[in-house]
């Protein structure tokens, strides 16, 4: 018999400490909506509570899990829970989840051919199903990142190669209601703060058409060499939509590269509304999109879609000594060879897995129930006095603020920041806030499929007894 390494353990012990995760991970899906959304944590507890040195003695497994469930899980937040409406849930799906187990278990390597031919044929099938659902062409491709920042930074590294000069003069646009991720990417890409232009939002809070095509001409005309535009499907503060049409119609005349993130709200192609807001989306030369956000995966899984695939290879291939046998043998497709990883772990499997038990209708039907619950949130704020729809429901997002005419516009933004962490105290439920048109304004993203109407009912009369309470305070 093989001789077990100090790392190992005997089946039967494998498979309780298996099914003893599990049987935790289903109480805990089950126990969601009744739990506190959880609290902010103080890092000087934590350190006192977590800090010690690397562990020189074994300790039973259950130790070390009640450890992990007593003194680190109560200091998250739950992402998942389905009153989690701030930032941009993560509402979790069980296939995705185990499928993620299975391919950690299998530690399956889809970085080449050679090694990971069926991991990668698993993940080409995936895209390609994502490049169909937005009418791209068959010369489409991409990959599976981490998530959506990497996803951004994937798809402008190969609009970067694509103009040889744009490290030096090129310029590119967005306007101010990118995700920060985009200006991260063309800053790790090399480009200089002023070749990046920031185009205020529309009161829609769009893209400018006619302002950024009079400003590709000015900068034509001092020199500059206008390359890529970079619109929104789907912004994190409201859900809106750059016009995609419009703009892969000036993107054609100008020759620039027109590239959306819709690491949020991509998916959405999915739904009615989506169709309706996404239209031009299969005019990209690169869109981001992040199963891990909309399609209810586990982290992480986002995807960088290119309209012509090869143009990935072109950016990022390297082919080092030590890899020279993957080229040898059945001719497949190293995904290595199209993005910034060489060991990259199988996230298409979760996406395949899903779709495949499930089917895409229910997708469908989860999202279009999002989409419902923004709607109700919506209705629900517009019949409270003093309450203002800042945004009204898009894409699943809806931004409001509490504006009583009796205090003054700063009060007002104190007030309804003030209210994120009183509602965090109050662990119902979680909202966050952004700033728009330069005033504070909260905003809920009701992605959770397992959120109901009554979760948002009640989240609106919290947060508006809270604010009358605070209001009078003031
Ligand atoms: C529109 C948009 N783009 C990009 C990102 C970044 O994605 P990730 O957090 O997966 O890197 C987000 C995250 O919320 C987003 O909403």
């Amino acid at each position: 018999m093989r001789p077990c390494s100090p790392l190992d353990f005997d089946p039967e012990t494998m498979r309780q400490m298996g099914y003893r995760v599990v049987d935790l991970l289903v109480d805990y899906w089950q126990s969601l909506p009744t739990r506190p959304i959880g609290k902010r944590a103080d890092r000087a507890c934590l350190e006192a509570l977590l800090n010690e040195p690397t562990p020189d003695q074994p300790q039973p497994f259950e130790r070390v899990l009640q450890e992990f469930l007593q003194r680190v899980l109560p200091h998250i937040i739950k992402v998942d829970h389905p009153r989690y409406f701030a930032f941009v849930p993560a509402p979790n799906e069980y296939v995705g989840v185990l499928a993620d187990f299975l391919s950690a278990g299998m530690n399956v390597f889809v970085g080449t051919w050679m090694v990971g031919a069926g991991a990668t044929q698993v993940e080409r099938v995936v895209i390609r199903w994502l490049c169909d659902w937005f009418g791209m062409p068959d010369t489409a491709g991409g990959l599976f990142v981490s998530g959506g920042s990497v996803a951004n930074l994937v798809c402008l590294t190969a609009a970067r190669a694509h103009y040889p000069d744009a490290l030096t003069r090129g310029r590119v646009y967005y306007s101010d209601q990118t995700h920060s991720c985009v200006a991260r990417a063309w800053r790790i890409l090399g480009l200089r703060e002023e070749q990046l232009c920031v185009l205020p939002a529309d009161e829609h809070f769009q893209i400018p058409l006619d302002t950024l095509a009079g400003q590709i001409e000015r900068d034509r005309a001092a020199g500059w060499l206008p390359f890529c535009v970079v619109a929104n499907a789907g912004t994190t503060n409201t859900g809106a939509v750059d016009p995609l049409s419009a703009l892969a119609e000036l993107c054609e005349a100008e020759g620039l590269w027109l590239h959306a993130d819709g690491a949020y709200g991509a998916a959405a192609i999915l739904t009615e509304e989506g169709k309706a807001r996404l239209q031009g989306i299969e005019r990209l030369h690169s869109l981001a999109v992040d199963p891990h956000k909309w399609l209810y995966q586990p982290m992480m899984a986002g995807c960088a879609i290119v309209r012509d695939f090869e143009q990935l290879r072109t950016a990022f291939r390297i082919l080092p000594p030590y890899l020279q046998d993957k080229e040898r043998g059945a001719a497949g497709i190293d995904l290595c060879d199209y993005g910034v990883e060489l060991s990259r772990n199988f996230r298409a499997l979760k996406v395949w897995m899903s779709l495949k038990t499930h089917g895409i209708e229910a997708f469908r039907q989860a999202m279009e129930h999002n989409l419902h619950l923004a709607r109700v949130a919506e209705q629900a704020i517009r019949e409270i006095p003093h309450w203002q729809i800042v945004s009204p429901a898009t894409l699943g997002v809806v931004a409001f603020r509490y504006a009583p005419p009796e205090l003054s516009p700063q009060q007002v933004d104190a007030l309804n920041r003030a209210l994120v962490d009183k509602m965090i105290q109050d662990g119902f439920a979680m909202v966050s806030s952004t700033v728009l048109r330069g005033r504070v304004a909260l905003r809920m993203c009701t992605l959770n499929p397992r959120a109901t109407e009554a979760d948002v009912q009640e989240t609106i009369r919290r947060l508006h007894q809270l604010a009358v309470k605070s209001a009078s305070a003031s």
